[in-house]
C-alpha cells in the first residue's frame, strides 16, 4: 500500500502535508509518536472514513481492512458475546461458535454473557481486540490496541496477533516505544501536526 503526498487541513489546522510512505503487503508497522500528531487522521483515511484534500492512497481498495478503533466502540446494549458475534456473516450457530473461540483466545471464556458496562476496561479492550480478529482482513489498523492491559496481557495479545493475523498488514499505532520495538519489523518515528517522518527502524534490515 502506498500513500502519496497526502494533505489534509481540519479548519484551517494542516495535520498531512503531502505526507508519503509505502508499506509492504504483510508484517507489522508501527507508527510511534506523540498525542495529536496526527495518527488516528491518518488510519481513518486508510480506512476511508476521512476524505483528504489532496494526494493518494493506492493498494488499500482491495485489502479488508479490520480497524480496532482508538475507542473500544462496542454497542452497549448487548452482551461481549453478540458484539464478536455482530461482525461475523455465517449461520447464526457459527457465528456463536466463532464467537466463543475468539472470546476464549482473548481470556475471556465465562465472560461472553456480560455487556461492556459490567466488564472492566481492559476486558472490554479485549472483547474490540477479539472483534477485529473474528473479522479478519489482509489489513488491521490498530490504534493503540493495547492500551488499559496490563503487561502479561499485553505481551499475550501480541503474540495471538502475531500468530492469528501472520499474512496480514498490521499498521500499528502506539505511543509506547516498547511496545513498537516488541512488534514491529519497521518503526517510523512521527512527529506534528503535521504529521512527518522523524526516522525509520527497520527490525532486521535487509
Ligand atoms: N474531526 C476533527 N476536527 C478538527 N480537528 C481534528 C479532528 N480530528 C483530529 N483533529 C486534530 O488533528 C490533529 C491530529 O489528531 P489525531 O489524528 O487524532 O492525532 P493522534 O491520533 O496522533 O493523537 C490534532 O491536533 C487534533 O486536534
Ligand atoms: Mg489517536
Amino acid at each position: 500500500m502506498k500513500i502519496q503526498n497526502l494533505s489534509k487541513t481540519y479548519n484551517g489546522k494542516t495535520v498531512l502535508d503531502q505526507f508519503s510512505v509505502e508499506f509492504p503487503s504483510a508484517g507489522t508497522v508501527c507508527l510511534f509518536g506523540p498525542s495529536g500528531c496526527g495518527k488516528t487522521t491518518l488510519l481513518n483515511c486508510i480506512a476511508g472514513l476521512e476524505s483528504f484534500d489532496a494526494g493518494a492512497i493506492e493498494g488499500a481498495g482491495d485489502m479488508k481492512i479490520s480497524y480496532l478503533f482508538q475507542e473500544n466502540r462496542l454497542l452497549p446494549w448487548v452482551s461481549a458475546h453478540e458484539n464478536v458475534a455482530a461482525v461475523l456473516h455465517g449461520s447464526a450457530k457459527n457465528n456463536a461458535e466463532q464467537a466463543e473461540k475468539w472470546l476464549a483466545l482473548v481470556g475471556l471464556e465465562g465472560a461472553g454473557s456480560k455487556r461492556p458496562s459490567e466488564l472492566s476496561g481492559g476486558m472490554r479492550r479485549r472483547v474490540a481486540l477479539a472483534r477485529s480478529l473474528a473479522y479478519g482482513g489482509s489489513l488491521y489498523l490498530m490504534d493503540e490496541p493495547f492500551q488499559g492491559l496490563d503487561a502479561q496481557c499485553r505481551d499475550e495479545m501480541i503474540a495471538l496477533f502475531q500468530k492469528q493475523a501472520a499474512d496480514a498488514l498490521k499498521i500499528i499505532v502506539t505511543h509506547d516505544f516498547q511496545e513498537a520495538q516488541m512488534m514491529a519489523d519497521v518503526i517510523y518515528i512521527l512527529d506534528g501536526p503535521p504529521v512527518k517522518i522523524m526516522d525509520k527502524i527497520e527490525k532486521n534490515p535487509a
